[in-house]
Parts: C-alpha cells; structure tokens; sequence
C-alpha cells in the first residue's frame, strides 16, 4: 500500500482529480490532505471525498512535529496540488524525491517566489508567448527548481485571457498530473 498526502491551498480541482483516479485503486490510498487556508473549498472537496483534512497553520507546517507525522503515516509521496508555501528544508530532506509539484507554466520560465495561479498566466500573456503548458517536478530546497518529471503544452492565441488560459492549463494538469503521480510512484 502507498501513501499519497495532499497539499493544496484553494479550489483543490487538481486533489479530487487525483483523489478520483485513485478511488478504486487498493494499493494506493490518500489517508490526509492538508490545507493552509481557512475556508478553502478544497476542504468540502475532501468531506465529498471522504479524505480526512485539517488546516495546517505556517507555525505548524514548520515544526518538526508535521514532518514526524508524515514520517508515521508513512507518506510515501508528498503530492503539493496548488499549493503556495515553499517547502521547509527539514521535510524536504525528510522526504527525498518524494514530493512532487505542479506548477501551471513552462518552467524554468514563469517560476520562482510570487509566481503562482493567474499571476502565471498574466506574465505569460503579457511576454506574447505562443505556448504555455504545466510542468511536473520534484521538490528540492528551491522554488520551483527541481527535476522535472512531464511538461505539456497548450498554444496560446492572442485572443487568450488570464482565465481562458487557465481553463486550458487546468484540463492539462486534470488530464496529467494523476497519471504522472501513479507512474512515478511505480518508481519508488
Ligand atoms: C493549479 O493550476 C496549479 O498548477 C497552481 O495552482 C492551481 C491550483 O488549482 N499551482 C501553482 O501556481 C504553484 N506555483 P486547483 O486548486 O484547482 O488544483
């Protein structure tokens, strides 16, 4: 049985993906997922689901004691789906290779600290790029800098808004990022 935990920080579309791909799987489970906002609507996402969940504050996702917790669960994946804090260096030593991000861009384009959600698409609209795309990588000490596992790509017309860019970016990471988890998680 592997352990996936999730980490979102808002709409949490990409967890329920996730969490439906792997509903009927019986060696593959998501015994938590942790959220660091309040009202996010992942946290209904999660009840509808029947994934336990809880708020994770910033004094908490810093301690030791979470790190040591997903050590007991165990989790054998760390899977961070729309989440926005930078990865303490304790759990990422604590869990080499096996946190996993997604991020809505072609990286190493468009990344690093403050490039999250519609700010991504903005810049990329506003450069005139051709094509966007997500890219799914691994966690190391730095934003947004570590090995890439899959990258997709959508073009980008010039009629593209911020938001219809994300509606294409969303269904790339909906149609991908499941996928890639359970291939990569074969691998571990
Ligand atoms: C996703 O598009 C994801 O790529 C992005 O946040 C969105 C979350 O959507 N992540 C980042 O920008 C990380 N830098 P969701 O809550 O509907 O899954």
């Amino acid at each position: 049985m592997k352990n996936i935990v999730i980490f979102a920080s808002g709409n949490g579309t990409n967890a329920q993906c996730i969490a439906e791909y792997f509903k009927d799987r019986n060696d593959v489970r998501i015994p938590l997922l942790l959220c660091n906002k309040k009202n996010a609507y992942v946290f209904e996402r999660a009840r509808n689901l029947g994934i336990p969940s809880r708020l994770v504050t910033r004094e908490e996702f810093h301690s030791d004691s979470l790190t040591e917790e997903l050590l007991r669960i165990p989790a054998d994946l760390i899977v961070l789906a729309g989440f926005l804090w930078l990865v303490p260096e304790k759990m990422v030593r604590a869990f080499p290779k096996r946190i996993v991000n997604i991020h809505p861009a072609l990286l190493p384009k468009y990344g690093g600290k403050g490039m999250y959600g519609d700010r991504v698409h903005e810049a990329v609209i506003e450069a005139k790029e051709k094509q966007s795309g997500i890219t799914i990588h691994l966690i190391d000490e730095e934003y947004d800098k570590g090995t890439t596992l899959f990258q997709a790509t959508c073009p980008v017309e010039v009629s593209d808004t911020p938001d219809s860019l994300a509606q294409k970016i969303h269904q790339l990471e909906h149609r991908h990022f499941p996928e890639v988890i359970d291939r990569y998680l074969n691998t571990l």
